[in-house]
């Protein structure tokens, strides 16, 4: 079954939802394989994929180009494409124009925006168009410079209440759903149970309706450290490396290739 923004939505306190990135058909087919709901094509590929130190050099023609290949490995999971930093903030009309380019040429089934309050009018533009968004409030990674860094957001009682204000903001222009990164799990729980949309938390405790994790972080296998809120369900940089070290041994010991890989 494929699924829609709309049946997403409709989980909302009957199960928790799991999402995980995905950057390519190989990754998209292994998560679509799990039978998770959504994949996100995260602009975290800036960093897990393509060597970069933030998500702020990441494009569009790099989005569009790792969402297609996330369709192409998906069958059944939403794809929800993530609009890159600089692709929506300058205008209503970018964002509208950036935002249909993912459904008309990289076959994503949403889009995902950061911020609150602040997008409302575009949020309401693009449903009004026909294109689902998944929201994204608390820590932003496209505003790290503004943030001073990954901070956890909403400490005090005065950033929880903006927080609250942002979440019910994005419901009511229209998301069919809302990432929560790195806030406090009381307030994790709050937004939660105040907002009728499915809340999906990264690093915002036990309380929201859904989780997602960042594809390499879970599996363990990009040998650097991860946040405190992963879990690695994997620890696969070991066992990549001695794969490829044992390779390299065997192809200059000449036992590779034997009698069974040889024609
Ligand atoms: O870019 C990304 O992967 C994300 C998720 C971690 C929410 O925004």
């Amino acid at each position: 079954m494929k699924w829609t923004a709309a049946k997403i939505r409709t989980l909302k306190g009957e199960r928790k939802i799991a999402v995980l990135t995905a950057y390519d058909a190989l990754t998209g087919s292994l998560v679509d394989g799990a039978d998770i709901p959504m994949v996100l094509v995260g602009d975290s590929l800036g960093m897990t994929v393509l060597g970069y130190e933030t998500t702020l050099p990441v494009g569009m023609d790099e989005m569009l180009h790792h969402t297609s290949a996330v369709s192409r490995g998906v069958k059944n999971a939403l794809v929800v494409a993530d609009m890159p930093f600089m692709s929506y903030q300058p205008s209503l009309a970018m964002g509208l124009e950036n935002a249909g380019r993912f459904l008309k040429e990289a076959g994503a089934d949403a889009v995902k925006i950061e911020g609150g309050s602040m997008r409302t009018e575009l949020i309401e533009a693009l449903v009004a168009n026909g294109i689902p968004v998944l929201g994204h409030i608390g820590l932003t990674p496209q505003s790290i410079k503004e943030m001073g860094g990954y901070k956890v957001q909403g400490k005090t009682s005065e950033q929880a209440r903006k927080l609250m204000d942002d979440a019910m903001a994005v419901e009511q222009a229209g998301a069919f759903a809302l990432v929560l990164e790195c806030i406090p799990p009381e307030l994790g729980e709050m937004i939660s149970s105040a907002l009728k949309i499915p809340t999906i938390g990264i690093g915002a405790g036990a309380g929201c309706d859904g989780q997602v994790l960042v594809f390499t972080d879970l599996l363990g296998i990009s040998g650097k450290p991860v946040p405190k809120f992963v879990k690695k369900y994997a620890d696969l940089y070991p066992v990549v490396s001695a794969a490829l070290s044992t390779y390299k041994s065997e192809v200059e010991a000449g036992s590779f290739p034997a009698d069974g890989q040889t024609y």
